[in-house]
């Protein structure tokens, strides 16, 4: 079994997302020109399509998502779900009913609760991408609409250098300096790197017990979006004790 990377300590993401909880929202949308917004209205949308009673939104930081989902779903009851306490303070103070600390990995929900489970930005951060996904898939009904929205690395090879010198050295610089944390932001050009994208994220969520859809890349591909449907609980794999689906294993 490989040692997990610094990254994928949930104390380091803890304690990271604690110290730039006040000044995250700020930081995303200026690093982002307020792209942010429209990726999360995106997902917001493609989880409308179906109908949903009952959201779950993990990982959900500052809030942005569950209130876009809020937006999108009128009728739906939105839980919004994330370990990180300051981060959680941020969603309060904007609104975000239905708070819940908890871990992505660990679920204080019965099987089936969900019909759609949302995570922004968060699944990278986690310190087991396939136990997430499973574990997602449990608190999801048969049929119920699993949707990831994240970073991902742009295909074309003219765009790639480009933005990875953007996302390697001018990003940390600029978000440092706005939420005092460069170590935070160092962390999130390497976690893009290692992270799966496009038919690999697929094949991930897929090895969980979903159908998906094709990946939809935006923004030049620096994020994509991922949906799945969860089939029928036969056909969900146990997690692997031995961590087969870390994420320096995924590639
Ligand atoms: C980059 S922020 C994304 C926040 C929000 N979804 C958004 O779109 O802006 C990542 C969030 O994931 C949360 N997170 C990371 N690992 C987690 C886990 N295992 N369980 C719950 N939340 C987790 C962090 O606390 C942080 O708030």
């Amino acid at each position: 079994m490989n040692a997990p990377l610094q990254q994928q300590d949930p104390r380091f993401v803890k304690s990271t997302f604690s110290a730039i909880a006040s000044r995250y929202d700020l930081a995303n949308h200026l690093l982002s020109g307020g792209l942010d917004f429209l990726w999360r209205f995106r997902v917001a949308r493609l989880g409308a399509r179906h109908g949903p009673k009952r959201i779950l939104d993990l990982a959900t930081g500052s809030g942005d998502l569950a209130i876009a989902l809020k937006k999108a779903c009128p009728d739906a009851s939105v839980t919004a779900a994330d370990f990180c306490l300051p981060m959680l303070a941020q969603a309060r103070r904007k609104g975000v009913p239905a708070l819940v600390q908890a871990d992505a990995l660990a679920l204080p929900f019965a099987d089936g609760s969900f019909d759609l489970v949302t995570v922004a930005f968060g699944l990278r951060n986690m310190a087991d991408w396939q136990a997430a996904v499973l574990e997602m898939r449990r608190v999801l009904a048969d049929g119920g609409q699993l949707i990831v929205l994240d970073f991902s690395l742009p295909e074309n090879p003219v765009f790639l250098p480009i933005y990875r010198y953007y996302l390697h050295h001018v990003l940390p610089g600029i978000a440092g300096a706005l939420t005092r944390s460069r170590e935070a932001y160092r962390y999130l050009g390497e976690s893009i790197e290692s992270f799966p994208s496009g038919l690999n994220m697929n094949a991930l969520i897929r090895s969980c017990g979903f159908q998906c859809e094709p990946p939809r890349a935006m923004t030049f591909g620096i994020v994509s979006v991922y949906c799945g449907m969860a089939t029928g609980r036969g056909s969900i794999p146990k997690a692997d004790p031995d961590g087969a689906g870390r994420q320096n294993e995924v590639r």
